[in-house]
């Protein structure tokens, strides 16, 4: 059975002691909780080994927002799989919308970062979706179908489960339009049925797929009743500890 995954992006957000706080208020917050989800949190990479000393025994898990493909080298600026593992780093965030716009990711390159990060033991939290023009011009199930199937390439039945899918809207991103509810079911609804033609309705079932893009405690639990929305991934509201453990509670 596939489970409910909400994981907090903190894209460039929070200095080490603002962290600390920010940490122990959620772990607080959720010590003595049921949760209905896995809750992930995916602070700077300069906040992670902290992160992960103050997660330990908690059953809040970490993870980190980008990564390299290289084992190790000249490659002034960026971080390895194995350094992340090394932190404690369960799940890492790729092919984001910001690292394909801002940075030029392509497919290809997030695809050489998910077989990195499944080959080392990190799980992918792997972000595709659409921009405005694409969806104004109709092309947002192209656009969904080439990232899923680039991103993806030569991945196996056994390592695709271990991914998570993340479609965000790149509209609904910070712009506080949060795409309905009818709009991003029927786009998990497709990345579900292609995932199952990729691979099988099987496997297809057992993937995570979650939303992101504006989602909030108020609009949490309508976006999370959808047959195909398995979690969210959340920017702006997983910054305070009160508004993520809302969205955490919507499960
Ligand atoms: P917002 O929740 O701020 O719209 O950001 C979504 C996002 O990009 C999460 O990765």
């Amino acid at each position: 059975m596939r489970k409910y995954i909400i994981a907090g992006n903190w894209k460039m957000n929070m200095n080490l002691s603002e962290s600390i706080a920010l940490i122990s208020a959620i772990k607080n917050s959720v010590a003595n909780e049921k949760l209905n989800c896995e809750l992930v949190i995916c602070p700077p990479f300069t906040n992670l080994e902290t992160a992960s000393a103050l997660l330990k025994d908690s059953n809040v898990k970490l993870g980190a927002q980008n990564m390299y493909y290289e084992e190790n080298g000249a490659f002034t600026g960026e971080v390895s799989a194995a350094m992340l593992k090394s932190v404690g780093c369960k799940y890492v965030i790729l092919g984001h919308s910001e690292r394909r716009t801002i940075f030029g990711e392509s497919n290809q390159l997030i695809n050489k970062k998910i077989k990195k990060a499944l080959s080392s033991e990190l799980l992918p939290i792997f972000c595709i979706g659409e921009t405005l023009e694409e969806r104004e011009t109709g092309t947002t199930f192209d656009v969904v179908k080439k990232q899923i199937v680039e991103g993806l390439s030569e991945i196996s039945e056994t390592d695709v489960l271990k991914i998570v899918v993340a479609y965000e809207p790149v509209w609904a991103i910070g712009t506080g339009k949060t795409a309905s509810k009818e709009q991003a079911e029927e786009v998990h609804l497709f990345i579900r049925n292609l995932l199952a033609e990729l691979y099988s309705a099987e496997i297809a079932n057992e993937i995570t797929i979650q939303y992101g893009g504006s989602v909030k405690p108020d609009n949490a639990v309508e976006l999370l009743s959808q047959p195909n929305i398995d979690g969210a991934l959340v920017g702006g509201a997983c910054l305070k500890a009160e508004s993520f453990l809302g969205i955490a509670k919507a499960c």
